[in-house]
Order: structure tokens, then sequence, then C-alpha cells
């Protein structure tokens, strides 16, 4: 009998067809059974009836537990009162296994408690939605930069040296020497993008962040795409169509992940270009007037960004902060030497930043002397020097964060559930 996959159903209707699954949840009376059976691509009710099979196959049927595996064999008829609009009459049915107190009760269960058993955890229809979104959020992001001429280069995880400051750098011994576990590719995209023009990494990124809120993860999936010759202009219209082409693709291919999550749709349609644009400047005038306390100079905290960005329906741009508040390579403005080509992105409805990009410093004794300010170690960023040495140029790149973009296009509430395994700052299992 040929297997077929539960997505494909529609294509079979009036054969019958074979599909390998587990059981998702089951409804009896003492003539039927309905099985509510997955197989990763999709549910579909299983219907056993008394009157149509073997007397073994009933019993079979009658001892399926949730989530004991299964294959079954039946007709494919098409049922405008299933879920999902066909069904199967089944013919056979064959257990796989028997499971035995599935920890995971179709009831309400306490956040601890699911994480704890987060690899079960991902076979509900919720966590289906979310995987699915976000592996189409992976590759409409890979789609759109290898179609706009961008290399894929892929960064190292070990590292020298500090990108994004010292105080959340993950260290782990490298024989005799110290190494550090990536908080970002940047500096070696950056040694491609003079090799190779436009460029990205994609992967993990590790910072150790005592922060327990709900946009940080200690692990978490960046791509970070770089261009010799861009320039801050550039880079903030990159991150505007890149973002747009994400949100297009989500709503074009995952609707239904969507509206399984209760997504409000119209948040998402409302993501086209231009994005609003704003300066730190203008920023912190707005802050100061609603009573926030935010000085000059300070970074903006969870509940500023908020704030700005819940003024907007579409994602904002915050741009040209001070230096002071920003990672050492970022090159100043022209005309306001204190302040940075650089720009945060915050994503609408509270998700705060989702990018982070700016503008590098070309110039190799302003480099050399933000090093020796931010106290790095000089010797470590030699090869990054030598970018400055030998045909140096204005390049341009930033960070997006998947799991921030996940959770604001999926509408989550928390960034653990946007990632298979999170690892936050109190957990590390599974
Ligand atoms: O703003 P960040 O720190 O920028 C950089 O790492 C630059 N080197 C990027 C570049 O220019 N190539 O981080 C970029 C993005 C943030 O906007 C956020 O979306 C995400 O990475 N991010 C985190 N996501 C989850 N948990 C954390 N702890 C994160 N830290 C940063
Ligand atoms: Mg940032």
């Amino acid at each position: 009998m040929s297997w077929v996959y539960i997505s494909e159903i529609s294509a079979h209707v009036g054969e019958t067809v074979t599909l390998k699954g587990w059981l998702y949840n089951k409804r009896s009376s003492g003539k039927v059974h309905f099985l509510l059976v997955r197989d990763g691509t999709g549910l579909i009710q299983a219907v056993v009836s008394r009157a149509d099979v073997a007397p073994d196959t009933f019993a079979a049927a009658d001892a399926l537990t949730q989530e004991s595996s299964l294959i079954v064999t039946g007709h494919v008829r098409a049922d405008s009162r299933a879920p999902g609009g066909y069904e199967i009459a089944v013919e056979t049915l064959t257990p796989v296994q028997i499971t035995r107190d599935y920890p995971i009760a179709p009831k309400e269960h306490g956040v601890d408690f699911l994480m704890d058993h987060r690899h079960l955890w991902l076979r509900s229809r919720r966590q289906h939605a979310i995987l699915r979104i976000r592996a189409t959020i992976e590759r409409a992001i890979r789609d759109y930069l290898d179609g706009h001429g961008f290399t894929l280069v892929d960064a190292p995880i070990l590292t020298p040296a500090a990108c994004e400051g010292t105080t959340t750098l993950f260290e782990t011994s490298y024989f005799d020497e110290k190494a550090y576990l990536s908080q970002s590719g940047q500096l070696y995209v950056e040694a491609a993008a003079m090799a190779l023009g436009r460029v990205y990494c994609f992967g993990p990124a590790f910072r150790a962040e005592k922060s327990k809120t709900r946009r940080h993860l200690i692990e978490f999936w960046i791509v970070e795409p770089e261009v010799a010759y861009y320039e801050h202009e550039d880079n903030l219209r990159l991150q505007e169509d890149l973002i747009v082409h994400v949100v297009e693709t989500v709503l074009r291919e995952r609707r239904a992940e969507l509206e399984t999550l209760g997504r409000d749709l119209s948040k998402l349609e409302a993501i086209r270009p231009p994005f609003p644009r704003i300066t730190y400047d203008e920023a912190v005038e707005i802050l100061q007037r609603e009573g926030f306390d935010q000085r000059w100079g300070d970074d903006f905290g969870a509940p500023e960004e908020t704030f700005l960005a819940r003024l907007y329906e579409r994602p904002l741009f915050v741009e040209k902060f001070p230096a002071v508040a920003k990672a050492f390579y970022m090159q100043p403005d022209p005309t306001r030497p204190e302040v940075v080509l650089c720009d945060d992105l915050l994503a609408p409805e509270g998700y705060g930043e989702i990018i982070g990009g700016s503008q590098r410093i070309h110039d190799l004794a302003l480099l050399e002397q933000r090093l020796a300010e931010h106290g790095l170690p000089r010797a470590a960023f030699e090869w990054y020097l030598d970018l400055r040495r030998y045909g140096s140029v204005p390049h341009s790149g930033f960070g997006l964060g998947l799991e921030r973009t996940v959770a604001w296009i999926c509408g989550l509430e928390h960034v653990r559930e946007t990632i298979p395994f999170p690892r936050m700052l109190y957990r590390l299992y599974p």
C-alpha cells in the first residue's frame, strides 16, 4: 500500500493509502474510534468503525494511547465535517509502540514543566506552527540575500576576542590559550566583505547575559550581512527590504500556521516600506517628555524601546546613538562625531530591537584609538586592523536576531518558544 503524508492527502481522495505517524488524540464510543493522527506534516482524523474492521483492528485502536506510534491503512474521503476536510476510513492498523504515561496531557501545564519536557512539547500543534514559521523565516532570509548577490560566509564559533563587549563573553580553554564563544560573526564578515563585496553569515551567537527577560537568550541565531562600500543610508535600505521580504514570505506561505497561533494578520500586513525613522536625540526627547528617566548617553531599556515602538505600526529605525553607548567599531557621524552612524530597528507591538547595525570605522588610526578606549587587547585585533591597512573602504552591515524576529512575526510572548531548545539564564536542559 502506498505510504503518503497527510499534507498530500487531498491528491488521494478515493484511494486506499498508508499513513505512518503518532496518535495525537482520540475520541471513542462503543462503536467507533476517532483517531486524530499526526505525521509531522499535518493532522487527520482516522475513523475505526467496529462494523467495518476486523475485531483485532478495533481492539488495537482501543488500546492506543496519546503519542503511541502507529501505521494505518484506509480509504481517503473528503468530508467537510472532518477537521482539515478529509478523513481516513481505517481498514488496518498496526501499533508500532504503545506509549505509557505520556507526560504532556492535553490540558494546561505550567511553562517550567513544559520547558523541562521541551523534547516532547515540540510535538504540539502550536510548536509545529512556530518551528515551521522559523524555518520559513530562515529560508526567506537566505533566499533574499542569495538572490541579491550575497555570498554566505560561515564565521567561526571559537574566537580569540570580543566583538560586542567583554561583559557577556563565554570563556573556554583552547589548549594553552583562552577562547571565547562568538558573540557575533561581524568582524569576520568584515574581512570577507573586503574579499567578496557582499557577504553574510548566519549562525549561532552566545552571550553570557545575566538578563532574564522575554527577549534574551544565551544562545541565539543571528544573520549578519556586510557590504563593502555601503554607507549608513544603504545599510538602512537593505534592512528595510529584507524585513519586508521576510514578512511577505511568511504571510504568503505560513498563513495557516499564523492562524493556529492566533496571530493578528492585519498587523503583519501593515509592514510596508518606508519604515519610520527617528534619531537617538529625538527618541530621548520623546521619552523625557513622557516622563521616562532617560539620560542622553544611555542605551534604551526594554520599557523605553517598547514605548517608542508602540508609537508606530511599522518597525522603527532609531539612528545615530551616542558613541559612548555603542560598540567600538562604529563610524562617527562626520557632522557630529559624538554620535555614530548606527541604527537599532525596533519591531512594533513591543517586541524590541530586532536589528542592530552600523557603518564601520574604516580609518586605521581612529580604530586603534577606539580599541584602546574600550580597553580591548590590541594583539587579538591585529588581523582586524589589517583590514584598515590594506585597501580600506567604507563598509556597513547589521545583525538580525532570528528569535526576536520569530517572536514578533508569530506574536509570541517570550523568545523561549522560538528556538527548538532554548538556552536561558537558568536553563541548559534538555
Ligand atoms: O545589536 P547586536 O548586539 O549587534 C551585533 O551583534 C552586531 N555585531 C551586528 C552586526 O552589525 N553585524 O545584536 C544584533 C541582534 C539584536 O538586535 C537582537 O535581535 C539579537 O541580535 N540579539 C539577541 N537575541 C536574543 N538574545 C540575546 N541575548 C540577544 N542579543 C542580541
Ligand atoms: Mg544592539
